[in-house]
């Protein structure tokens, strides 16, 4: 019964759209009307506000850490075993992608997959965050960026955890993160994708 409760928070509140709540708050247009049309911080950073940006990018990498933080922190106490854990964090990045509040269309889930990340092990969080920011310091793509991190994640957790419940998650979000990035492995093939920074269209 808790697991079913856990899972169900944890969806739940993956389906909390910071670029919703942060356009909302900063005053600025549905960021699934321009740029890319994903709800994320990278598109919502194309309207030009950064903070709003900011916001975006805690807030939906916050509702990922804290699903999986609270699952490691009370799990015991609230029968949860390493199974349900490693679905929270499943189901919280699910929620983020097909959001119960939004039709089911939502964003890429680049930062809630960081924020889970760094609930695991906040040092498997900076490797991954470190790669993206290398990626992004040298091509300044913010979608090639989450790619190669995506990529990544699973052997960072593979060498330094080992094969486990956990793993498999991280795989699964892995491919579903790269699944929703199709199109802007499109873009990048034909030279058409949109560098971090660049205003909206
Ligand atoms: O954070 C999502 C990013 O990887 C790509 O976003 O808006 O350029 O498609 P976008």
């Amino acid at each position: 019964m808790n697991t079913a409760i856990y899972l169900i928070a944890a969806y739940l509140i993956g389906s909390i759209s910071f670029a919703l709540v942060s356009s909302k708050l900063f005053g600025l247009a549905d960021p699934r009307t321009y740029g890319s049309g994903n709800p994320g911080a990278t598109n919502v950073l194309r309207s030009g506000n950064k903070k709003a940006a900011l916001f975006t990018l805690i807030g939906d990498a916050a509702k990922g850490w804290i699903v999986v933080w609270l699952g490691m922190q009370y799990g015991a106490q609230w029968g949860l075993g390493s199974m349900a854990i490693a679905g929270g964090s499943i189901a919280v990045f699910v929620g983020h992608l097909w959001p119960v509040f939004s039709r089911f269309q939502g964003g890429k889930g680049v930062a809630t997959a960081l924020g889970v990340l760094l609930g695991i092990s906040p040092l498997l969080g900076l490797m991954v965050l470190l790669t993206w920011l290398l990626v992004a310091f040298i091509w300044r793509y913010s979608s090639l960026s989450a790619i190669v991190a995506a990529i990544l994640a699973p052997l960072y957790y593979g060498l330094m955890t080992g094969f486990d419940v956990q793993f498999i998650a991280i795989v699964v979000m892995s491919f579903l993160l790269l699944s929703r990035h199709v199109q802007n492995i499109g873009n990048l093939a034909r030279g058409k994708e949109s560098k971090i920074g660049s205003k909206k269209t």
